[in-house]
């Protein structure tokens, strides 16, 4: 879906979560969201904070896991997407704070791989994901799956592509700040999420756009494992989508 203005897509998809919530409320059930951060999913948290404060949107059954976390990164680090979530949405709703899930960047080397299992049972234990949000990155990444990731990846520990970390080099004033891993949900595990939204605006995004939408599916563009999606919506500007 093609909209003149990113603010009024980021708006569509804050409604279609809000509904949503609502509706998972109505019948007494927690609804599960799979977030990202980035700049793209910004708007979105904007219109779900706007339509807490003015439409009564509560969070109270909302339940959360994030995509993922740099590592080694510290919640109390500004760059870390603990700190993002915190800023752009959970500070500004009323979200019980044992519901947001994130991976934690500060976990043992040792212990990763068994965190990693934990968190991807959390979400089965949850019944699964309800709608997962993503934004894209120029190497084709979702979440922080990088070229080389194949379509059963779960939850794991990876090291950043080069064109990732120069693209976060400014918020870490400088290439040697960006850290060189990450922990990421798996293509797999966002694969499995009952409704996908993925967002990308301007034109740095159109041509990474147009090869994930209409190039193969592999995994040199891991976000190109979506096609297959059944219930998949890319929502862009008319920048991202000028290659398609
Ligand atoms: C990071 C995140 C991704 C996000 C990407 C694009 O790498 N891990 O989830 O999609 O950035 O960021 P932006 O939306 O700022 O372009």
């Amino acid at each position: 879906e093609v909209f003149s203005e990113s603010d009024n897509a980021s708006i569509a998809v804050a409604r279609e979560i809000a509904d949503l919530i609502r509706a998972r409320a109505y019948q007494k059930k927690q609804c599960v969201l799979g977030l990202a951060t980035g700049s793209s999913p910004i708007g979105v948290y904007k219109e779900l904070v706007r339509l807490h404060e003015k439409e009564n949107l509560s969070f109270r059954n909302v339940v959360t896991f994030n995509l993922d976390e740099y590592y080694p990164m510290e919640r109390s680090d500004i760059q870390s997407y603990w700190h993002f979530m915190q800023e752009n949405l959970f500070k500004h709703v009323d979200i019980t704070p044992e519901n947001i899930h994130i991976p934690d960047g500060m976990i043992e080397l040792a212990d990763v791989y068994s965190h990693c299992m934990q968190y991807e049972k959390m979400i089965d234990d949850h019944g699964g994901l309800d709608f997962q949000l993503l934004g894209i990155g120029r190497t084709g990444h979702v979440g922080f799956n990088e070229p080389g990731s194949n379509s059963r990846s779960l939850t794991r520990l990876i090291t950043l592509d080069h064109l990732t970390r120069v693209d976060a080099a400014p918020a870490f004033q400088g290439m040697n700040n960006v850290p060189t891993r990450a922990i990421t949900m798996g293509i797999n595990t966002i694969r499995k999420a009952k409704r996908v939204v993925l967002v990308a605006w301007g034109h740095k995004k159109a041509e990474i756009v147009q090869t994930a939408v209409e190039g193969e599916r592999t995994s040199v563009v891991p976000a190109s494992f979506l096609q297959d999606h059944d219930n998949l919506t890319v929502l862009l500007d008319q920048e991202a989508c000028s290659e398609l």
